[in-house]
């Protein structure tokens, strides 16, 4: 019955964000807008980093995977959903789902672990400034680069497994604008409570896990910086406040989404914006544009671009 079952749900129909033509336009030309921008800001942070031999520290190294993250985080379901805006009938396939929910989490839990390792090293270098290049040299990077992307990947199949092989009747209306791991398990015809437990458990542990250490790592920081000297205070203060506000936008909605899903509340939809549209945009803003070291090297660079087109 159930294996019969199974094989009519072959795609998904997409609600969207709203059904009003206007509001569509207007979101349609947001989005794309902050896509672009997004997407710009952060190439250009990783190829400033990776192009300029003064900008190889740890610090600037992990700014530069951030972007690169990012990236993948918008484009994992941006592009889609713009192309979407204008359509009568959003769809996507079955396998076109699934393989959207493996990517938003590998990413997401990626990004997530490597806020906690920029966290760190903030930490290191201002908390231990004398080890500070022998505790984050180059090895270390890379290694915790890959475990951030490990843990990432692990966090993501380990939700997926149970849910690839889950029976869909009739029902593939989702109430979203990408595929979301807790509508795609509401939709199955089982009873889905253990698993819905499941995804509360890995996704709502990932992020108020990190969520808890980064507040944690940054009073630290603050306690640190305070003890040494009051002046330092507001300056590590006001860089810091930025930082948590990236992370009360990210991990607020991840949070709320994913500890709550079960009265499915309306406004849960819109929250999945924050993380994969506005995050991604303002991470170059907020964590980059507002490093003095970073806009010197850009300013370098450009001179050097346009100096070298005079030759011609
Ligand atoms: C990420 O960091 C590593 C070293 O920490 C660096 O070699 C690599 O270029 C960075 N990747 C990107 C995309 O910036």
């Amino acid at each position: 019955m159930r294996e019969e079952n199974h094989s009519v749900v072959s795609e998904f129909v997409l609600v969207g964000l709203t059904s009003s033509l206007e509001i569509q336009l207007v979101l349609f030309l947001v989005f794309s807008v902050f896509y672009v921008a997004g997407i710009l800001g952060n190439l250009l942070i990783v190829l400033t980093v990776v192009s300029d031999s003064q900008l190889h520290s740890p610090m600037y190294f992990l700014l530069a995977n951030l972007s690169f993250i990012d990236m993948w985080v918008s484009s994992s379901v941006v592009p889609k959903m713009i192309s979407d805006v204008f359509k009568e009938r959003k769809v996507i396939s079955f396998q076109g789902c699934i393989a959207q929910m493996f990517f938003i989490h590998v990413v997401v839990g990626t990004e997530m672990v490597l806020l906690i390792i920029m966290a760190l090293d903030r930490y290191v270098a201002i908390c231990r400034p004398l080890h500070y290049l022998i505790i984050m040299n180059f090895q270390t990077c890379i290694l915790l680069l890959v475990a951030a992307w490990i843990i990432g990947i692990i966090h993501s199949l380990i939700q997926l497994v149970f849910v690839v092989n889950l029976p869909f009747c009739d029902h593939n209306e989702m109430d979203s604008f990408y595929c979301d791991l807790p509508r795609f398990i509401k939709l199955a015809c089982t009873d889905t409570y253990r698993l819905e437990l499941m995804v509360s458990a890995d996704s709502g542990f990932i992020s108020l896990g990190t969520f808890f250490i980064l507040i944690i790592s940054y009073i630290f920081i603050l306690i640190t910086v305070w003890q040494h000297s009051s002046s330092g205070l507001s300056k590590a203060l006001s860089t810091l406040s930025a930082h948590i506000t990236v992370v009360v936008l990210f991990f607020g909605p991840c949070i709320f989404v994913y500890l709550w899903p079960f009265p499915m509340v309306p406004v849960d939809k819109f929250l999945g914006i924050f993380y994969v549209v506005i995050t991604p945009f303002m991470n170059p803003a907020i964590y980059t544009f507002r490093n003095k070291e970073m806009k010197v090297a850009m300013r370098r660079r450009l001179i050097q671009i346009l100096s070298f087109r005079e030759l011609f």
